[in-house]
């Protein structure tokens, strides 16, 4: 029998979750549709993006309370220097404004703050942002956030095999520990679990070189929605379907 303080009710999505049942312990995120829901009001990109921090700030929430241990939002691509300066200091901005103003919340939410991706290529104002975040919230043992910045999936196995090619140089390492887990270990994720599912807004069906080893068995769901229209419901939406699927991972 559930012990009732085990159940939190979400009203938005008037769904009942046990903290037992199969919650996701890895969700990944393609927060993708800025542009499009910004252009479909007349205003500028960067009001999209402005509007996305509304939706992360409900998907930190809603997956906090049902006890999801990992949720990995792309935030900003290695692909996504290529788009307009403006855009990218906009984007810059944004995440240092989000940080300075959302991270003490966070962390008494007890949510831990990290990021994948390689954050040598940033600014100094911004990565020492990241770096006050991941500090301050480091202790945290409530839901881990990983923001994917400056993150390509080629780019962290590139990253990834030079450092074990550097460890075989050196000798730190023989050919023989060369397997699977010695992989996943050196990618930017770490020892956190592969996801158990993947979402991607605005109707695009792509992984856009997003943790490609990581997704091998992940449960993927698309949703129409552009990324600043998603809420917490909808991600209830996602985990309630999760919940009904068989995964095999390639077993009969
Ligand atoms: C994709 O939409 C979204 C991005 C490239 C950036 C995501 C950033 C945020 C949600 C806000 C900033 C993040 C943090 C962590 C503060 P798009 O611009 O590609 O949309 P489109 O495909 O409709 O043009």
């Amino acid at each position: 029998m559930n012990k009732t303080s085990d159940i939190i009710e979400d009203k938005d999505a008037k769904i009942f979750y046990n903290h037992q049942e199969k919650v996701p312990q890895h969700v990944g995120i393609i927060m993708d549709g800025n542009g499009r829901w910004a252009k479909k009001r007349n205003l500028p990109r960067t009001l999209g993006h402005r509007a996305g921090v509304n939706a992360i700030r409900e998907v930190i929430k809603t997956a906090s309370n049902i006890g999801v241990k990992y949720l990995t939002l792309y935030a900003f691509s290695t692909e996504n220097w290529k788009r307009s300066t403006d855009e990218v200091s906009a984007l810059m901005k944004l995440l240092i404004e989000y940080l300075k103003k959302e991270v003490s919340e966070l962390h008494k939410n007890n949510v831990k703050i990290n990021t994948i991706g390689d954050l040598t290529k940033f600014p100094k104002a911004v990565s020492a942002e990241i770096d006050r975040a991941k500090e301050l919230t480091k202790n945290n043992e409530g839901l881990c956030v990983n923001i994917a910045l400056n993150y390509g999936s080629r780019d962290e196995m590139v990253r990834c095999v030079k450092n074990i090619a550097e460890k075989l140089l050196s000798e730190a390492l023989e050919m023989k520990d060369i397997d699977e887990n010695l992989i996943k270990i050196h990618l930017d994720t770490g020892d956190c679990p592969d996801p158990d599912l993947l979402i991607r807004t605005s109707g695009e069906y792509r992984l856009s070189n997003f943790l490609l080893w990581q997704v091998a068995y992940t449960e993927l769901w698309f949703s129409d929605v552009y990324w600043p229209d998603f809420t917490g419901a909808h991600l209830l939406e996602a985990i309630e379907d999760f919940k009904n699927r068989q995964r095999r991972y390639g077993g009969a």
